[in-house]
């Protein structure tokens, strides 16, 4: 069973990583979503929260982006730790010794576009 947490109009979710992806920070509301607390996420890889049904191009796209210094914006679907799901439209900025995401709640009308395109994607 597979239960969507959809974000509220007020949910702004940040993490911050180091140059390789391994969490360095999350904001009260990314452990809140995600379900798990802030020692459980510093030192992992942020592929903690991935999802099966996001098409890897989509995080190459991400990374090619922010490693060339450039912001990356799109919409992810992630996992909670409790095995659901939840959509973010993200922003990825690069910063001094690594990365940050902020993330708001997508429309109903985004999420439907991205699954849509997603499900074409690998
Ligand atoms: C700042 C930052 C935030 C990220 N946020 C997410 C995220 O919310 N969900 C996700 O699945 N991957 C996120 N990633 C990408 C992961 O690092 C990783 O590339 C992705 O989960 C795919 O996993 P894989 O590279 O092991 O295949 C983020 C990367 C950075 C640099």
């Amino acid at each position: 069973m597979s239960r969507e947490y959809r974000l509220s109009e007020n949910d702004f979710l940040v993490s911050q990583t180091d140059q390789k992806g391994v969490i360095t920070f999350a904001n009260e509301d990314f452990c809140k979503v995600a379900g798990y607390t802030l020692e459980e996420l510093v030192g992992k890889p942020h592929s903690i929260v991935r999802h099966p049904d996001m098409p890897k191009a989509a995080f190459k796209s991400l990374w090619d982006t922010v490693k060339s210094g450039k912001v990356w914006t799109g919409y992810v679907k992630n996992r909670t730790k409790e095995g659901g799901y939840y959509w973010v439209y993200a922003t990825v900025y690069p910063m001094p010794g690594g990365y940050m995401s902020c993330r708001r709640r997508p429309s109903d009308m985004e999420i439907a576009d991205a699954e849509k395109l997603y499900k074409t994607m690998r």
